[in-house]
């Protein structure tokens, strides 16, 4: 008997108290190694209540690989699950490089050292958000690795509970007029090929409002999934299920289709961020390779931009 287990146990009778001498027979163990068990959960700080006479039973949120597959309906991937990694990219990608197959997510409760775009760091919260990272070693180059991230988040977390999203270019996820996720895609090339060894897809979500709120974030982040049960669970599956899909099943043109119908950019006024300088413009489409098409306020010209950053004029 392992502790996932009896995590998968209490997890299935969360509406119930599951006495010890029952844990134990459907376990095959004695009571006190169930005890031991719980005990260990509880001090790694598994939400479990302990009464007597009645048993145990799971009641917060944290996340387990019971947890996650109870709400899936894709067996596909493998779980890592750490209490805290620096970035669960940075272990993604030292796992993928000494062979993990594709499929494997990297999970942390808590990133010490989160990282975002652009050399930015990633405020990565206990208990308010969720950071994973899922390896994949794609055929070809797939620039649509980011989009079909982007879909699955935003279909997730509405899929989860959560608040309706919209996607802002080129992979951001928000709420409202605030971001509540961020992905950060980095491939390593296979020199003799030219063509993807493997990528790690990072994806770090704001559940829910951490007490204190955002902080110095507050005006520009915000919660999806704010009064969910069990959402941080619910959350990664309903994620890693709709990613499965479009990475697998979906047409090329359904995936860019989803990803412009959520888009909230089209028709907006922008700045262009082109290194120190900033260039107003007009976003005019995204087209079919997902390139943002902007029109330059000042000279009237038209650019289709694969990467970079936009800011919003509020
Ligand atoms: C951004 O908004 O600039 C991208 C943020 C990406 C954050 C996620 S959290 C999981 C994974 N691990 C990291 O260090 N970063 C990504």
């Amino acid at each position: 008997m392992t502790s996932e287990d009896v995590l998968k146990y209490l997890e299935e009778n969360r509406e119930s108290y599951v006495s010890g001498s029952k844990l134990a027979q459907e376990l095959g163990v004695s009571r006190s190694a169930v005890w031991k068990v719980v005990s260990a959960l509880k001090a790694q700080g598994f939400p479990i209540d302990c009464v007597r006479n009645r048993g145990y039973r799971l009641t917060g949120d944290m996340l387990s690989e019971a947890g996650i597959r109870k709400y899936m309906f894709v067996g596909a991937y493998k779980f890592r699950i750490y209490d805290i990694v620096t970035s669960t990219n940075d272990v993604a990608r030292e796992l993928a490089a000494l062979g993990e197959p594709e499929g494997t997510v990297v999970i942390a409760r808590v990133q010490s050292a989160g990282r975002g775009r652009m050399g930015r760091s990633f405020y990565s919260p206990e208990g308010c958000g969720v950071y994973f990272s899922i390896i994949v070693r794609p055929k070809r180059m797939e620039r649509l690795l980011t989009v079909m991230a982007a879909v699955a988040v935003a279909d997730g977390i509405e899929d989860a509970g959560g608040l309706d999203t919209s996607i802002k270019w080129v992979n951001d996820v928000y709420v409202g007029e605030k971001k509540c996720c961020g992905i950060l895609t980095e491939a390593i090339t296979d020199m003799e090929t030219g063509g993807i060894d493997y990528a790690v897809i990072g994806i770090g979500i704001n559940v829910r409002t951490p007490e204190g709120g955002f902080g110095k974030l507050k005006n520009i982040a915000a919660a999806a999934l704010d009064g969910v049960q069990d959402a941080l669970n619910k959350t990664v599956a309903k994620v890693l299920d709709r990613f499965y899909e479009l990475y697998t099943l979906s047409e090329r043109d359904e995936i860019v289709s989803e990803y412009k119908a959520r888009s909230f950019l089209i028709g907006r006024e922008v700045n262009v961020v082109k290194g120190d300088y900033e260039a107003p413009a007009t976003v005019v489409d995204i087209d079919d390779d997902c390139r943002l098409v902007v029109r330059y306020s000042e000279t009237l010209e038209t650019e289709s931009l694969s990467a970079g950053e936009v800011k919003i004029k509020l």
